[in-house]
């Protein structure tokens, strides 16, 4: 797992679903019930940006055809057959950072 530091920059808005775009990876960032969450940024329905959607509860619903994840485990709503990833997170210092999995090409050539 690589950890990556999300710039604060991004942390000062909790009222919206944020795309977060680093070299490494684009992502949603959503403050959702006291706690940051990180998911993909793409429906895996027909692609939508998430960062377009809103959050219901412990739910993102996609702005095009209103497909549901949970925000926990990424699981869409039941019959849709689909579901976003999660990213973990973590605070350190006041700095919150993403875990990415690093590919076999990453350990090779590091
Ligand atoms: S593209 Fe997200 S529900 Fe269709």
């Amino acid at each position: 797992m690589k950890w990556i530091e999300i710039p604060h920059y991004y942390l000062s808005q909790k009222a919206v679903i944020q795309l977060v775009e680093l070299p490494e990876k684009s992502f949603c960032l959503v403050w959702n019930e006291d706690r940051w969450i990180a998911f993909s940024k793409k429906c895996p329905h027909a692609g939508a940006n998430l960062a377009h959607g809103w959050c219901e509860g412990r739910e993102v619903v996609c702005p095009y055809h209103r497909h549901r994840f949970n925000l926990i485990d990424g699981r869409g709503a039941v019959g849709q057959g689909n579901y976003i990833q999660i990213y973990p997170l973590k605070e350190v210092d006041d700095v919150l950072y993403v875990g990415l999995k690093e590919n076999i090409w990453d350990r090779i050539f590091r």
